[in-house]
């Protein structure tokens, strides 16, 4: 048994002052009749709880992707930074998202959330060899044997073996890099390994995702469709 604020709350209806409103609105039913008192009990497998005449289905899996700013730390919570939660909607923050891997605090680009432990397990294991595209400003500029020594797997500076990835030189300064797995700053290490300092780091693919228009700082639910081909892909 559950407190049906609670519920609502979990399954997404809102922050908990929200919620409270919109009970008082009389915009809840369970089992079909108007119900106002937050703190009734109810058993979420037993009962039907709807919201402006939809039925809410419990703790609703979710994939989030968010356009991230610089300056944002990648975790769930943090003594002194600001962290990439705070850019999610507030009626999400009751849904448990978690942040699909991380990108450091100046990366900007695209950062997925889900409150599906399996999902993110599968998105983020080096097995499942999941494609992150990155677009980097840096210092120097990228020639044939950087791409060669990439796509044959560097060795870091601490002696950190790296999966083969893409380096494509854009122009001069430029380059786009794709990699398999998620290493502490990876992309910034194998591009210093190769004497080029990166200056500007923006993630702008992961798997089958791209950032379409999603402004700087925005955040949007996938999509059905999004979710399942995402969910196939590893
Ligand atoms: N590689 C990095 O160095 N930083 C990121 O944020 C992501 C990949």
């Amino acid at each position: 048994m559950e407190r049906l604020d609670k519920f609502l709350c979990g399954s997404g209806a809102g922050t908990r002052s929200q919620v409270k409103a919109i009970l008082k609105a009389g915009r809840v039913t369970v089992d079909g009749k108007p119900e106002t008192d937050g703190s009734r009990k109810i058993d979420p497998a037993q009962c039907i709880v709807t919201l402006d005449g939809e039925t809410l289905g419990g703790k609703r899996r979710m994939v989030v992707m968010l356009n991230k700013p610089a300056g944002f730390v990648t975790a769930t919570e943090d003594a002194s930074e600001r962290t990439v939660m705070e850019l999610l909607p507030s009626q999400w923050r009751y849904l448990d998202l978690k942040p699909v891997g991380r990108l450091d605090k100046a990366t900007e680009g695209l950062l997925l959330f889900t409150n599906d432990g399996d999902l993110l397990h599968r998105l983020i294991s080096p097995k499942k060899e999941v494609p992150k595209v990155y677009y980097a400003r840096h210092e120097g500029q990228a020639n044939s044997e950087d791409v060669t020594a990439f796509a044959a797997g560097l060795t870091l500076r601490d002696g950190t073996v790296c999966l083969p990835a893409q380096l494509e030189p854009l122009g001069a300064g430029e380059s786009r890099i794709t990699v398999r797995e998620g290493k502490y700053h990876q992309v910034r290490r194998m591009m210093a390994s190769r004497g080029m300092t990166v200056t500007y780091l923006e993630r702008q693919q992961e798997g089958t995702l791209t950032l379409g228009g999603l402004p700087r700082g925005q955040a949007r639910a996938l999509t059905a469709e999004e979710t399942e081909l995402l969910e196939r892909s590893v």
